[in-house]
């Protein structure tokens, strides 16, 4: 097999790319990344060298280029990460996301389709990784399932929506073998830090204000990275093409108390006294349009490919608070924008 994996510099494709190479060395993984400010080839030094892993420099909104690899590489199968993902910065400039996550998507889908239709190809599966965020915002009680229906709110989820009806429509119409699956928030290593949980750990670190929007009474549902890598490789191998999967572990918190106990490891951590971390917390201009409540039932991967996640969000949380404060170097260079240089050192004279 040869796969695509779109936009595994970041953070959860960085996570998959890793988990495909290492457990699979007959496959061959191509990471195509225009590394964006999300993107950073640090998050793969480990498996950088391994023969099955190449990395690709490029942009999936340039319908040309994205063509042409396609007909030089002739893959087997795609699993398309590469989005913008940030909620906040899609209210700041929504046709970048229209850009990159639908027509970068319709791109792929296109070169996707037209390589699955030549009779010499061996074109297997698109598989597409979306969010819960499409399904809209809850209120105090329900559950996302797979037959909610999408009803997106923010420029992000707005277009993220628009792709997963491409995904769809493309099945649909042409038969290319295709599938989704929707996540609810992911937290972990390699979180860029604009991102609630880990801009906190970085904050707390640097005694900064925690700004938390309204008052804190809105609720994800979090999610360990490695246990949403885990469930990609479960979908991609098992599922039926045309289906659609949610992800997620039964794991509400309000932002508040997600804080509060972010606050509560870190006095530990860094030998603060009790309580001190949650001096910092400090409650800011709520976000426009800000999904009250998300909740998803994962119970048909679960039940129908035997996923579950694998740890709780306590343990979760502590494991990625460990990671952050023995990953200094990262955090810095993340935080300074040195990050960007990697590829120019590692890459570009290749
Ligand atoms: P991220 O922002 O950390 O990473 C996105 C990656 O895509 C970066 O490496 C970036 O350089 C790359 N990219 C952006 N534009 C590109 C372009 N035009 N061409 C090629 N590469 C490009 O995002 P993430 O949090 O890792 O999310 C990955 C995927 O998972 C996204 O599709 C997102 O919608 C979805 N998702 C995220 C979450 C979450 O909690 N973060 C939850 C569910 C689903
Ligand atoms: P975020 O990590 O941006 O993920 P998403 O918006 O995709 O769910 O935000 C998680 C929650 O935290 C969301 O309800 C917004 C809130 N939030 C804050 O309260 N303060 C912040 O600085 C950020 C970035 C988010």
């Amino acid at each position: 097999m040869k796969i695509l994996i779109t936009g595994g510099a970041g953070f959860i494709g960085s996570h998959v790319v890793r988990l495909f190479v290492n457990k699979y060395p007959n496959y061959t993984i191509h990471n195509l990344d225009k590394l964006t400010y999300a993107g950073n080839l640090a998050n793969l030094k480990d498996i950088e060298k391994k023969p099955n892993y190449k990395f690709i420099k490029g942009d999936i909104v340039d319908a040309a280029f994205i063509n042409a690899l396609f007909e030089k590489e002739n893959y087997n199968a795609v699993i398309h990460l590469a989005a913008e993902s940030h909620v906040d910065r899609s209210i700041t400039n929504p046709l970048e996301f229209v850009m990159t996550n639908v027509i970068g998507t319709v791109n792929l889908l296109n070169a996707a389709k037209t390589l699955y239709q030549l009779s010499t190809s061996n074109f297997k599966l698109f598989y597409h990784v979306s969010t819960d965020e499409v399904y809209g915002a809850l209120g105090e009680t329900g559950i996302f399932t797979e037959e909610t229906a999408y009803d997106p709110h923010s420029p992000y989820s707005a277009s993220k929506a628009g792709s997963d009806h491409f995904v769809r429509a493309y099945h649909d119409t042409y038969g290319l073998p295709a599938l989704i699956s929707n996540c609810s928030n992911n937290y972990g290593p390699n979180h860029f830090p604009e991102k609630l949980i880990p801009l906190c750990i970085n904050n707390i670190k640097n005694n900064k204000p925690l700004p938390i929007y309204g008052k804190g009474e809105n609720v994800r549902d979090w999610l360990f990275v490695e246990d949403h890598a885990r469930a990609i490789d479960v979908i991609f191998h098992n599922a039926k093409v045309g289906s659609t999967y949610n992800i997620g572990g039964h794991n509400e918190w309000t932002n508040i108390n997600v804080i509060r106990l972010l606050c509560k490891i870190m006095d530990k951590k860094l030998n603060r006294a009790e309580g001190t971390n949650e001096k910092l917390i400090t409650f800011v201009k709520d976000r426009a349009g800000h999904d009250l409540r998300y909740a998803i039932d994962s119970s048909k991967l679960q039940n129908e490919l035997g996923w579950k996640p694998s740890l709780q969000f306590e343990e979760g949380l502590e494991k990625t608070v460990d990671w952050y404060l023995a990953n200094e170097a990262w955090l810095n260079d993340v935080t300074s924008g040195n990050y960007a240089k990697y590829y120019e050192e590692q890459y570009a004279k290749r």
